[in-house]
């Protein structure tokens, strides 16, 4: 019998998934184009419906090596969702582009996609390098912020992720998100 209550409560605590205590939701996208040439468009990536969920396609020009292309993350929050931002600590500088991708984008994007349903975008993983080539797709997908950190600050944030080759900006593109307390 007290076999049965311990192996319910871990099937309970297994199934109780870690719900975040905010709430994103997608305010804006916006490519901007490179400094002499663009290698990223992301131009056809909108965001769609009442949910605002991203779709659309993406482009990678040629294939990325690690030693010549590099992304960066700057981040800029406004608490009141003014449009007054500031710079955030947690920037990423810019950091090799396979590195980038598999700290960055594993935890923040990777999770929310389903590849081969949601996605046509390879799986990245510890031996993902180059980053492929290539016209790729997003269906319909909201954020799925599981492996997101708790501790992020409220109202309008802004990432700008820019993408160099030879030092060069070889374009990006900017997410805006709404982060709001989850109602309970
Ligand atoms: C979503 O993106 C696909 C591919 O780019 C496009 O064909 C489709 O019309 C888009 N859906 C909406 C609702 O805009």
């Amino acid at each position: 019998m007290r076999w049965i209550v311990v192996i319910l409560l871990l099937n309970l605590l297994q199934n109780i998934k870690c719900e975040q205590s905010y709430v994103v939701s997608n305010e804006k996208l916006e490519p901007f184009e490179g400094d002499s040439e663009t290698l990223v468009i992301f131009d056809g990536l909108k965001t769609v419906g009442r949910e605002r969920a991203l779709n659309g396609s993406f482009k990678f020009l040629g294939e990325m090596n690690n030693d010549d292309f590099k992304v960066s993350v700057e981040l800029y929050s406004s608490p009141n969702g003014d449009g007054d931002f500031k710079r955030m600590v947690m920037d990423v500088p810019q950091t090799s582009i396979c590195e980038c991708f598999k700290k960055f984008y594993v935890q923040f994007v990777q999770p929310s996609l389903k590849q081969g349903e949601t996605t046509n975008f390879p799986i990245v993983d510890e031996d993902t390098c180059p980053i492929p080539e290539g016209d790729y797709y997003i269906k319909n997908v909201l954020f799925n912020t599981e492996d997101w950190p708790q501790q992020v600050p409220r109202g309008i944030v802004k990432a700008i992720v820019t993408f160099f080759s030879g030092g060069k900006n070889v374009g990006g593109l900017i997410v805006v998100v709404k982060i709001e307390d989850r109602q309970s």
